[in-house]
C-alpha cells in the first residue's frame, strides 16, 4: 500500500510517496509535474547504481532523455569539487530550466544535488528518491540542502524544495543494519517531539523483528513503511509551520544539540547520525529532568525506547568542557547552548541558555557505554 504525504511551504507543494515497487512507477509519479522538460540529469552513488537504473528507465519511458551521472558514496559527495564537476556536466549536457535533477541515494547525495539543482540556473526541478531511513524520514523532506567545507559540515547551502520525493521501501533491503538503526533514531526522534505512540511502536517492532540484536543481515523492510510515513508526515506538518526555522522547526532539533557536538569531536567518523542523535536525546531528557522541566523518569523511558531500536544511549567520552564547547559552536547555537527539551513525549519546548552546571551533571547520564 502506497501512503501519499503532501508537504505544504508557502514556497511549493509536493508529494511524498512512500510504498514498494515505486521505482518502476516514477514515469507516471512524475507526470504532469515536469513541464517543458526533455532531459533529467540521474545522480546516485555507486551503492544505488541498481536503483538508479531503474529510475533512469522509468524517466526513459517518460520521454526523457537520461544523463546518468555518478557521485563519491556517502558524505564525500558532499564536497566543493563534487559539486564542480557536477555542474560541468549539466553544462555540457547542457541542462536547461525546465530539466530535473533527480537524485537517487542517502542524506549525503540527496543534500548535494539537491544543492546542485537549486544553484545549476538559479535553480532547477528536483526529484528526491531516497534509499536510506535517514534521508526517507528527514534529508529529503523540507527543501534542505547544503555542503560541507573543510571548516564544517553543512556550512554552504540553500532552503530548495523538491517537486516530488518517492520513497521505494524496497531500496532498504541492501541497507547495512547499522544505517537502518541510525535512521530510525530519526523516527523515534519524531515519535518523541509530536506521536510518543509511534517511538512505542516502533520499539516494539524492533524487538519482534531481532533488528536490535544487530548484525549485517537482511533487513525487515515489511513493518517500516507506516513508521516511516508516520515521521515523514510529522515533519511535513512542521515544515509547513515553519519553513526557513525561524521557530517550530527548531523542534526537529531534538538530540541534535549535543548529537552534532559528538560527530564532530568524532571527526564524523565510527559514529553515525542517528546514533549521535540517539544519545543526544538522552542528554537532553536529563537536561529536562534537572531543570524540572520534566518529571524523573523521562531519560530512563528514552533509555528503554532507544535501546529496544539498537541504538547507543551513553559512552560519551572527553571531559565536559571539550563537549559543552562543541555544543556552543553548532551552527544553530546562535552563539549560546539553546536545547529542545521534552516536558514529556509529545511536548516540546525550548530552554534557551541552560546552566552550564545543570549541562555538566546531564552529561554524567551518557557517560557509560549503555
Ligand atoms: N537536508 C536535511 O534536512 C538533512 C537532514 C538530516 C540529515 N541530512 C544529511 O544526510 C546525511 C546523512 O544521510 P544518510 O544517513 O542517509 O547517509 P549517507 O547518505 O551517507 O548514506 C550512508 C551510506 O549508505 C549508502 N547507501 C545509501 N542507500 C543505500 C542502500 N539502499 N543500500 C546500500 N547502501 C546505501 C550510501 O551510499 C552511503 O555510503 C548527512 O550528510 C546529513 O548532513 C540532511
Amino acid at each position: 500500500v502506497t501512503e501519499t504525504i503532501r508537504v505544504e511551504t508557502p514556497a511549493a507543494a509536493y508529494t511524498v510517496h512512500v510504498g514498494r515497487g515505486l521505482l518502476d512507477r516514477m514515469d507516471e509519479l512524475l507526470d504532469g509535474l515536469l513541464p517543458g522538460a526533455r532531459k533529467a540529469a540521474v545522480v546516485y552513488p555507486p551503492a544505488v547504481a541498481g536503483p538508479a537504473g531503474r529510475v533512469a528507465a522509468a524517466l526513459g519511458r517518460a520521454g526523457l532523455a537520461v544523463h546518468p551521472l555518478e557521485i563519491p558514496d556517502g558524505e564525500a559527495a558532499k564536497r566543493l569539487d563534487v559539486l564542480a564537476r557536477l555542474y560541468e556536466r549539466f553544462a555540457a549536457i547542457p541542462m536547461h530550466r525546465p530539466d530535473p535533477v533527480v537524485v537517487v541515494g542517502g542524506g549525503a547525495a540527496t543534500d548535494a544535488a539537491g544543492f546542485a539543482a537549486a544553484t545549476w540556473l538559479r535553480g532547477v526541478p528536483l526529484v528526491n528518491v531516497p534509499t536510506t531511513v535517514l534521508g526517507m524520514v528527514d534529508a529529503a523532506v523540507g527543501g534542505k540542502t547544503g555542503i560541507d567545507l573543510p571548516q564544517g559540515k553543512n556550512l554552504v547551502g540553500a532552503f530548495h524544495q523538491p517537486v516530488a520525493v518517492v520513497e521505494d521501501l524496497d531500496t532498504l533491503s541492501s541497507l547495512p543494519g547499522a544505517e537502518l538503526r541510525s535512521g530510525l533514531a530519526e523516527v523515534v526522534k519524531a515519535g518523541l517531539i509530536a506521536e510518543p505512540a509511534l517511538g512505542d511502536r516502533v520499539a516494539a517492532g524492533a524487538r519482534a523483528s531481532g533488528l536490535a540484536a544487530g548484525g549485517g543481515g537482511p533487513v525487515p523492510v515489511d513493518w517500516l513503511g507506516p513508521h516511516i510515513a508516520a515521521a515523514v508526515r510529522i515533519k511535513a506538518t512542521v515544515v509547513a509551520a515553519d519553513e526557513r526555522e525561524a521557530s517550530l522547526r527548531e523542534i526537529l532539533n531534538y538530540g541534535h544539540t549535543l548529537g552534532h557536538a559528538l560527530e564532530r569531536l568524532a571527526g564524523y567518523e565510527g559514529l553515525r547520525h542517528g546514533e549521535a542523535v540517539a544519545i543526544g536525546m538522552v542528554f537532553a531528557a536529563r537536561v529536562a529532568e534537572l531543570a524540572g522541566v520534566a518529571a524523573p523518569g523521562l531519560a530512563s523511558g528514552h533509555r528503554e525506547l532507544l535501546t529496544a531500536v539498537g541504538l547507543p544511549t551513553g559512552g560519551v567520552a572527553g571531559d565536559a568542557d571539550t563537549v559543552l564547547d562543541a555544543m556552543a559552536t553548532d551552527k544553530k547555537a546562535r552563539g549560546a547552548v539553546r536545547l529542545v527539551l521534552l516536558r514529556e513525549p509529545g511536548s516540546p519546548v525550548v530552554l534557551p541558555a541552560p546552566d552550564r552546571a545543570l549541562l555538566v551533571e546531564a552529561l554524567d547520564a551518557v557517560r557509560s557505554p549503555a
